[in-house]
């Protein structure tokens, strides 16, 4: 298995003294090497908590992310950062592209993290994975110069310029109108076949979790399969 979680739990203690909220209570998921996953589940119900979890951006209180074998919640500080660059590639509903920097920077910006790499290889990955998300005419263009889609498709690129194994989508979509995300989502199916990378995609459109090979939902708590 690429990704195990056991029993993952997690409470948020309000900061004014007030209930604790369950967000997590047992929740156990196991995802295949190249395999394809939406999490749905209702507002609030704690999917961005998980992706969270998994990416190393936040903690549980309780369980096992079990991530190529290797606890995610014991490494180290140096340790931490290479995952979070390399193992894993986050997209968000919002790009976060940098205004300032090209299409090309800004894929490259995950790579700076990891001095010592072959910046000219770097730079033909980077045009290689525009040229596949469809923005081989773009490279020199800044963010704002691009419509919302395909700011999205860059952060597609910049996902997975170094070469992670599972890509955390929290929401895509979420900015998109309906052709988009549609084309939004076909790319992220054609990057897991292409490149192999497995996928865990967020998303409250049914149409677009059906394009997942599996989907589990969250609620109370838990995560149960809806369709495997
Ligand atoms: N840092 C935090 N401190 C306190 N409570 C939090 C914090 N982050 C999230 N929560 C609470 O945890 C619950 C789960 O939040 P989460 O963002 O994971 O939900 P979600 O399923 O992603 O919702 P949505 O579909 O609206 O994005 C919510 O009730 C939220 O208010
Ligand atoms: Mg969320």
């Amino acid at each position: 298995m690429l990704l195990e979680i056991k029993n993952l739990s997690k409470t948020y203690r309000s900061p004014d003294g007030g209930d604790a909220v369950d967000v997590l209570r047992g929740v156990d998921l196991s995802v295949a090497v190249g395999e394809t996953v939406a999490i749905v589940g209702p507002s609030g119900s704690g999917k961005s908590t998980v992706l969270n979890i998994v990416g190393a951006l936040d903690r549980a209180d309780a369980g096992e992310v079990l991530v190529d074998g290797r606890d995610v919640e014991k490494l180290g500080e140096a340790d931490v950062a290479a995952y979070r660059s390399a193992t894993v590639g986050f997209i968000f509903q919002l790009h976060h592209l940098l205004p300032q920097c090209t299409v090309l920077e800004n894929v490259l910006v995950p790579t700076l993290a990891q001095p010592g790499g072959d910046r000219a290889a770097l730079r033909e990955r980077a045009k290689t994975l525009l040229e596949a998300v469809g923005l081989a005419h773009r490279t020199g263009h800044r963010p704002g110069q691009l419509s919302g889609g395909e700011r999205q498709r860059v952060a597609v690129a910049r996902a997975l310029i170094n070469q992670p194994k599972l890509l955390l989508a929290d929401e895509p979509t979420g900015a998109l109108d309906r052709v988009n995300a549609g084309r939004l989502v076909d790319l992220l199916v054609e990057m897991n076949r292409a490149q192999g990378v497995a996928v865990i995609m967020v998303t409250h459109a049914p149409e677009l979790a059906a394009r997942m090979g599996r989907v589990v939902e969250l609620m109370d708590g838990k995560l149960a399969e809806v369709r495997r």
